[in-house]
Order: C-alpha cells, then sequence, then structure tokens
C-alpha cells in the first residue's frame, strides 16, 4: 500500500512539472482518435486555427491523428494527470470515466443532429462540463456532430435482428453500448478504438458501427461490406483538454481556448450537413451496399429502449431527469 501511495505521489508530482511547464508551451498536443477527413480531424483543424488567431500568433496546436498520442481511452487518463493537453474522441470513449455523460450513448435517445446540438449546448451539456472536470479531470471545450453510428459488416445484408444472430459485432468499452447488443439478441466484443481495424481485417470480428463520416476517415470500406442505416445512436465526439492544464494557463488563454472550441464547435454541426450525403455516396462508389433496416427499425427500438433504459435510470440521474431531458426534445415522456 506504501509503494502504491508513493508511486501516486510520484505521478502527481510528476504531471504537476509537465504540466507546469506546458503552461510556458506556446504548442499544445492534441491527441485525435481518427484519421484525416474525419469530423474530429475537421474540429481540430477549426480549432487551431482559431486558438492560433485569438492568441495573436503566440500559442499553436500540433494534431496527432489516428490514435498516434494512444488509444482514446487512455488519452482520458494521460489529460487527466496533465501528461496531454487536448484530446478530440468519441463520447462513448468518455462515459466510463464520468458515468452521467451516458445520457449521450442511450440509444434512441437523440434523434436528430438538432437534437445532439440542444443536448450538448443547453443546461444538459453544461452539467455535463462540470460533471466531466469533477469525475475525470477533463473539460470539454467543443463538440462534433458527427451523424448516426450505422452498423457495418462483412458478411451479408442485415435488415432484422435476427440477420445480426450470427455476426461478431465490435463495440467500445462501454456499458450502455455492450448492453443495447446483448438486448438485440448477440454478445458484442468489446474492443479498443485503435485495435479496430485490425480486428475487422483479421477477421477477429466481422462488424462495428460508426458514423459514415468515421466508416470513410477510417477506410473500413477496404475491410467492410455491408451498412446497416440504423439510428440508435447520434455520435457526439468532444474536444477536452486537461483541466490541470487548462487551470495553469493565463486568463486570456483560457478565455482563447474557450472562444476557439465555441467557433469549432459551430463550424462542426454546418460542416456534417455538407459532407454526410457526399460521403455515404463515396462509400457506395467504393462497392458498399446499404441496407433499411425493416419496419422502420421498430423491433430494434422497442428492445433496445425497454431493455436497457431501466437499467441506467440511477446511473443517469433517476428516471424523472430523463424525462426532463426528453420533453426539452419535445419528445414523450417514459
Ligand atoms: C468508437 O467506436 O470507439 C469511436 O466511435 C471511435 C471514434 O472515435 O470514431
Amino acid at each position: 500500500q506504501r509503494f502504491v501511495k508513493s508511486l501516486s505521489v510520484a505521478l502527481c508530482l510528476t504531471a504537476a512539472a509537465v504540466s507546469s511547464s506546458m503552461a510556458q508551451a506556446a504548442t499544445f498536443r492534441v491527441a485525435v482518435g481518427d484519421g484525416a477527413g474525419s469530423a474530429q480531424h475537421e474540429l481540430g483543424l477549426k480549432f487551431a486555427e482559431v486558438f492560433k488567431e485569438k492568441t495573436g500568433g503566440k500559442h499553436d496546436t500540433q494534431l496527432f491523428l489516428n490514435g498516434q498520442l494512444g488509444d482514446e481511452q487512455a488519452t482520458v487518463n494521460d489529460a487527466s494527470m496533465g501528461l496531454l493537453d487536448f484530446s478530440i474522441l468519441a463520447i462513448n470513449n468518455v462515459t466510463p470515466f464520468s458515468p452521467s455523460v451516458g445520457v449521450l450513448t442511450l440509444p434512441y435517445m437523440m434523434q436528430s443532429v438538432d437534437d445532439a446540438v440542444m443536448l450538448t449546448q443547453g443546461e444538459v451539456g453544461q452539467q455535463l462540463v462540470e460533471n466531466t472536470i469533477r469525475d475525470a479531470g477533463v473539460r470539454i471545450v467543443g463538440w462534433t456532430y458527427t451523424g448516426f453510428r450505422v452498423l457495418t459488416n462483412s458478411k451479408h445484408p442485415v435488415q432484422s435482428l435476427e440477420d445480426l444472430q450470427d455476426l461478431k459485432i465490435r463495440v467500445p468499452q462501454n456499458e450502455i453500448m455492450i448492453d443495447t447488443y446483448r438486448a438485440w439478441g448477440i454478445n458484442p466484443t468489446p474492443m479498443a478504438w485503435s485495435e479496430t481495424f485490425t480486428g475487422l481485417q483479421l477477421g477477429v470480428v466481422d462488424g462495428q458501427d460508426n458514423p459514415y463520416l468515421t466508416v470513410s476517415s477510417m477506410k473500413f470500406d477496404e475491410v467492410q461490406k455491408y451498412i446497416t442505416d440504423i439510428r440508435y445512436l447520434f455520435s457526439i465526439e468532444p474536444l477536452i483538454v486537461s483541466e490541470s492544464v487548462f487551470q495553469s494557463q493565463p486568463a486570456d488563454v483560457q478565455q482563447a481556448i474557450l472562444d476557439a472550441g465555441k467557433a469549432a464547435t459551430e463550424h462542426s454541426a454546418k460542416w456534417l450537413v455538407e459532407q454526410e450525403d457526399k460521403i455515404k455516396a463515396e462509400l457506395v462508389s467504393k462497392g458498399m451496399e446499404i441496407t433499411q433496416p425493416a419496419n422502420g427499425e421498430k423491433e430494434w427500438m422497442d428492445k433496445a429502449i425497454s431493455q436497457v433504459w431501466p437499467k441506467y435510470y440511477d446511473q443517469l440521474g433517476g428516471k424523472d431527469e430523463l424525462n426532463k431531458i426528453l420533453k426539452s426534445l419535445g419528445r414523450d415522456e417514459i
């Protein structure tokens, strides 16, 4: 126990030393989980441009694409310890560190980009920013709106839940998403994002889900053939900054970070609308086949809502809290 204690003291000292040196640094490091052309990349580019402009060129950022600075979940740990400045990653990879964020991965909670914008930029989003600072030591300063996560696989078209049963599907290490696939009748395979392309390529798993923009930027069309156009989860990807790095900056730099995050968020919503149809058509031209789920996705939705939601009422602040959110989105209460 004494060893663990001294180790954590040593780590804290290291983090403090690193973060105080970062306070002077003119170039901040930004980890990006996805590749070039992704919504994450676009958010990072806009953030970098505006941040530089707001600091009068004094400060800069460097983007490291394709998980070069570590798997998405690892970057939350690193940022929390002050060892990394910024990270852009999918919200599902933040949830394990701050459970209330799970409201953004609850199946069928968000039904449009407008719902996603409303949730992240309204009262709920503000509360989630505070919760992640408290729980995970990172501050959300921007959001991407990346589109609905569609299901891809290498074996055959999937229209109904019955079609899903013989497939091995990769999911992030996210309890709500694991439970969603269980409600759909299969046991999914949790796998880190950084291992997913290889997992698909080697046939360790047959399929996965992610938005069109991500499927394209990660070149999944090279290892996947069939897409099912489900709409169970609207993908949101935050830009987080290490809270200790943020706090070690002077007020004007903190303000530049917040302003650049806001500008990049506004840009992301517009960019999605411009890009998604084009990217979808490109994937088809590269040989992918798109299938619509049977009966307007009714069986997928009924099973996920009835079996997954009740399990998470407590973690997400209670049923009344969820009803408040549903009401704010103009939806029926549960
Ligand atoms: C995941 O499936 O782990 C994430 O959505 C990956 C991503 O960042 O796009």
